[in-house]
This record gives C-alpha cells, structure tokens and sequence, in this order.
C-alpha cells in the first residue's frame, strides 16, 4: 500500500535492535564465522555464481521512459486493455447493479461489486491460457472517493460500504478476438467482504486470545482486510495476506503492552471503530488478534469456505509465498510490510497430496497448512542467516515470558521474535522464488526511520539510514528449503544513481526506480519489478527523475533493469499474474490519482487523475490490466 502512516507511531520497540550485538552473540555461542564481509561484496552480481542457473532470460523489448503523466504506457509492440475496476459487478447472477460514476451505489451494491484498491492477483485457467478466473485483492479504501460526500460525515451505511469495498474477489475472464473481458454471470463469480464467514484453523483456532462475544468458540471471524500481496500454491489455491490491520481499530485512551506493540491507535483511521463496536477494542479487545493471518482461499470451488492459517503466524502479513522441498513438504515465505519487522518461513510437517479419491488437489490439502513449523529470520553481517524457530517452550518461548502454549506464541509473533534476536528489516514486501535457481527474493521497499534518534541503525541487509529508495534482498538456502542456514546478498539498492544524499544513491545497473513492491518470476526466470513511492515522494527531490510508479524487467544473474510499464498519475503499480502460454500479464493499477493526505474530498483525486474511464466529472478507478504482445508472443520476450 502506498497510505502514508509515518505520522502513526512505531510498535518495535524491542532491544534487539542492533545486528552487531546479534553477530557477537553468535560468533561467542556458534557460528564461529571469519570476519564479516564487506556491503560491496553484498551487493555483487550472481554471474557465474555456481548457485545460480546459467541460462539468463530475454529481455527482448524496447525499454519505455520514465513515466509522466495521467497515462498508462506500455513498450511499442504491446497493447494494455484495463478490465474490472472498482465498482464494476462482479457477475452474480441476478445480481449485478451497475456503477455509479458519481460515488451513490450502496453498501449493499457495493457488496456485489468489484472492491476498491486492487493488489495481489492470480490467474486460475478454465480453457488453456483463454479463459480462466482472477483471484484479486482489495487492499483498502479511499473513502473520499468511495462516497457521495467523501469522507465527511461518516455513518453506518458508509462504513457497510468501505468493509463491502475491502476483503477478495473472484471473477471469470476470456480472451475473445484478441480481447480480456469479465464473463459475467458466472457460477465462478464472488466477493469477500468484512461479512463473510472465514474458518480459523491450526494451533491458535478456538484459543482464549480469539474468542470474542459474537464467536465465543474462536473459530470463526468474519471478513478479511487489508489484503495486499497474493500468491498461488502449488495445490491450486489463493494465498493472501492480511497487511496493515491495526488501523482499522481504535483503543481510546488507554493502551496496553500487547496493543502497543502491535500499534493498535487511539482512533481507527477509518472510522470503522466509531460506527461498528467490532472494531472499538475498548468493547472487543480480542477481535485485534483475529486478523493479521495468511488466507486461503479455493477460487475453483464456489462453495469453499475461506480459511486463517494460524500456524503461519499472526504478522502485518504482505503477503506468503510457497516454495518445495525435495521430498514434497511446502515451505511458505513471508514478511511483514512494518518498519523494523521480521521475515518467517513455515515449514509444513505432511508433504503435499495428489487430487484423488473423488478430491481435487486444493481438497486433498485442506490441512496442509496447519502443522509445521514457523521460522523468524536473522540476516548476519557475514552474509549468512539463520533460520531460529518459533516453538512454544524452547529458548525464551516460555510462559513465563508471556507465551502460555503454541497459540500464543502465534498470535504474538513479534513479541516471540523480539525475543528471538530476529533481524529487524526495512519493511518486507513481496516475495519470489526463482524456479531456476531456488534464491528466494524479497522487496524492502524503504524505511524513512532507519537511523533516527531512538531508531535502530542501520544494518548489513538494511545498509542505509533514512532510507527513501528500499532495497531488493535475496537468499539461499543451504542444502534443501528446510534448512536451517541460508547465504544471502542484496540485489539492488534502489535510487537514482545520480541523487546527491549518499543513501538515496542506488546502484541500479540500467532503468532506475524507488520503492521496490511487486516481485514475481515469471516461466522464462525475467524477475518481474513494481514499484510504489508514495504520492507525498513523487517527483520531488532525490525522486525527481523517477517519475511514476512503474514496473521492469530485471536479469536476476546480472541486475540489469529495464522499463516496461509506467503507471498514470500517483498510482501504485501492483498484482502480477500470467497465463499458462506466458502470453498474457494481468497487472493492477492501485489508486489513481491518490493525494498526498489520502483523505481526499471527491473531487481532490480527479485533479490527480481520472484514469481509466477519462469521463467528466469522473472518479478515479483501481483496475486490473491485460497486456499482451501484438504478435502474440510471450511477453518480454
Ligand atoms: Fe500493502 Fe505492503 O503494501
Ligand atoms: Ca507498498
Ligand atoms: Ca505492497
């Protein structure tokens, strides 16, 4: 997300800031580790590095230039067909009320219809690579544009109407003549929303710290939110992870240790708290722990019930991403997109089964994810890291530190990995794994506080202080996914490599960016770049010669960067999805036209931007894109 939350307080305030006391430690007890290795030698390409795979992908179009401008540009050769943005229906039978350009649909319409702020996305084929099902989630809302009257005012029926705009949905997508379009009706069609009914499982399912009046069994919560990131697993499902959820409470005056570090505010920045005592943690104090959880979802299934994954852990999850150990385990990877948080990784205990038996494959492995064992990660200045696991009664992990069983452990991860020594990262966003090679990739997309007074300093993986440019870093794991040791080193540092301030200087090789966000490999091993600086940053200062966020196409072995896609005016560039032929890229376009304090009346982000739609006296539109090569080639190539 690209909402500014630099004014809300930061939750980590653990000791184990520095990685030096982390180091020393280590080298005492048992790593026994030379000297550390320099920053430069950290930031080396991978060429001929025996780890990685020989074969470098094509970047075979013509690089565009950084982008200005409320458009949206695409290399020469390409075309880019906006499909389903915000408030388009969705295609429920009977139900499909058409939108209204001048914000008056209700909550119940709004329920129906796409939601606001796309962002992770997945394609599920139907029929080959013409026809399938995008999975898509809506990361949060802009309420001066969602409403007649923008944000003044706010009431019950506008706050129905900004939980209907959040949470998943599904659609059904063909390509006819050339062309993506929604299906609609589909039997395939959904939306999630703050109403529906999400199954809690793994070991903090039915926990004390779970159970609310409304589920005082703790196994149900309804909704999702503020879901950014998406991945797809090897089983045919939808991952999605619940990001910055502490906003959408408030817990007055008062603040406890556990709110605190999970930095529940005073006041709700949606104003949810004021109108749905749900969300007031002065009368649900449990209903904060409900949420912050990796969700699975079966798009194929239209009856499935959507699951919280509690053995992942509980984290202002971006996002989880699932990779395979050799004998058929999933190791799932994910970060927490919060200044000075943790990376996990969950290993699962049972392998992944084969559909059979009458069950298709996501059925078969409807319990996968509910036991194994999580992971927090700390980088070490040496270029190695440690995998330290997260089990209730080893190490600190106890209860007479605060972690009663398992499920406390869980649904306190920070605090266990505060413990832990963990290293605290400059906000990891997306995760990738190259199918080549097994290096695992992560964005941590900048960290303004990085050096400040009372601030840890900077570190080996997070090298810069007050840094607005974010950096791409990158592992190995020793031996298989499971391991216990990885070998890591930072791919890029991003920033104009002619920015005066030392620490916004990048070191990019080829077209620059800030901000890295979305990451994805696509069949052909091209790493997939998005960006997303906030509105606030563009076009000013050290981000003067970026221009708008973007996307590239980036040589995993050498570095090298080139522009394929420039977003219009203040959008984010995000969702990464490709057909199974590699010749269609679905992206999405994330608020258009979003103003500096995101709290815009109407008519504040139409000055910014009226994409897609251009219509006067129009609204800007979240919205996905199909982009596909004239020729029909594979994209990139
Ligand atoms: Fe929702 Fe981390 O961007
Ligand atoms: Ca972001
Ligand atoms: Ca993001």
């Amino acid at each position: 997300m690209a909402k500014d939350f630099s004014t809300m307080e930061d939750s980590n305030r653990s000791s184990n800031s520095s990685i030096h006391d982390v180091i020393a430690e280590s080298k005492r007890s048992f790593l026994k580790t030379s000297a550390a290795v320099s920053l430069a030698a950290l930031v080396a390409p991978m060429v001929g590095c025996a780890s990685m795979a020989s074969a470098r992908p094509k970047l075979g179009f013509k690089a565009i230039p950084v982008g200005m401008g409320d458009k949206l540009v695409v290399p020469e050769g390409y075309t880019a067909t906006p499909l389903a943005p915000w408030g388009e229906p969705v295609g429920i039978a009977g139900n499909m009320p058409a939108f209204k350009i001048d914000g008056s649909n209700s909550a119940a319409d709004q329920a129906v219809q796409m939601g606001m702020h796309h962002d992770g996305m997945e394609f599920f084929a139907l029929a080959g690579s013409n026809r399938g099902l995008l999975a898509i989630n809506h990361e949060y809302t802009d309420d001066g544009l969602l409403h007649v009257g923008g944000f003044k005012n706010m009431n019950l029926e506008k706050v129905r109407k900004s939980q209907n705009a959040h949470g998943l949905s599904v659609i059904e997508v063909a390509l006819v003549n050339g062309r993506w379009d929604m299906v609609r009706p589909s039997k395939y069609a959904r939306r999630f929303t703050m109403s529906t009914p999400f199954r809690v499982s793994g070991p903090a399912a039915g926990h004390a710290m779970m159970r609310t009046s409304a589920d005082p069994e703790g196994l149900t919560v309804l909704g999702t939110l503020n879901n950014c990131a998406a991945s797809k697993t090897p089983w045919g499902t939808y991952l999605s992870g619940e990001e910055n959820f502490a906003f959408y409470f408030g817990r007055g005056d008062q603040v406890t240790p556990h709110q605190a570090r999970w930095g529940a505010p005073k006041q709700g920045f949606y104003a949810w708290d004021q109108h749905d005592p749900r969300f007031d943690l002065r009368k649900n104090p449990n209903e904060l722990n409900r949420f912050g959880w990796v969700v699975e979802m079966d798009p194929m299934d239209p009856t499935s019930t959507p699951v919280k994954r509690t053995a992942l852990g509980r984290a202002a999850h971006e996002g989880a991403w699932v990779g395979v150990t050799k004998d058929g385990r999933a190791v799932v990877y994910s970060g927490e997109d919060a200044r000075f948080e943790y990376i996990y990784r969950f290993v699962s205990r049972d392998k992944i089964k084969p559909a059979g038996n009458g069950l298709t494959q996501a059925q078969a492995n409807k319990d996968l994810l509910d036991h194994g064992t999580l992971y927090v990660a700390r980088f070490d200045a040496n270029g190695k890291g440690q995998w330290i696991p997260m089990i209730h009664g080893q190490g600190p992990l106890t209860a007479a530190n605060g972690f009663a069983d398992q499920g406390e452990v869980l649904i306190k991860s920070r605090q266990a990995s505060d413990l832990l020594g963990a290293t605290k990262m400059d906000r990891p966003e997306w995760l990738t794994i190259d199918p080549k090679s097994g290096w695992v990739y992560c964005t941590l997309t900048n960290n303004s506080q990085r050096g400040t007074p009372g601030k840890p300093s900077v570190d080996a993986a997070n090298p810069r202080a007050n840094n607005t440019m974010g950096q791409i870093i990158r592992w190995k794991e020793e031996g298989d996914f499971d391991g216990g040791v990885f070998e890591w080193n930072l791919l890029a540092l991003a920033g104009d490599p002619a920015n005066e301030r030392a620490e916004a200087k990048g070191n990019i090789k080829g077209d620059i960016y800030g901000c890295p966000d979305g990451l994805a490999f696509d069949a052909q091993g091209v790493l997939w770049i998005q960006t997303d600086a906030h509105a606030t940053q563009m076009y000013k200062g050290e981000f003067a010669r970026i221009g708008n966020n973007q996307m590239l196409a980036c040589d995993p072995l050498t570095g090298e960067t080139k522009r394929f896609l420039t977003g219009p005016t203040n959008c984010e560039v995000t969702g990464i999805a490709f057909t199974p032929d590699s010749t269609t890229m679905f992206i999405n376009i994330q608020h258009p036209g979003e103003t500096p304090s995101d709290r815009s009346d109407p008519a504040e982000p139409a000055k910014f931007s009226n994409w897609p739609d251009f219509q006067p006296g129009g609204r800007p539109r979240s919205s996905t894109v199909a982009i596909r090569k004239n020729d029909g080639g594979v994209i990139g190539s």
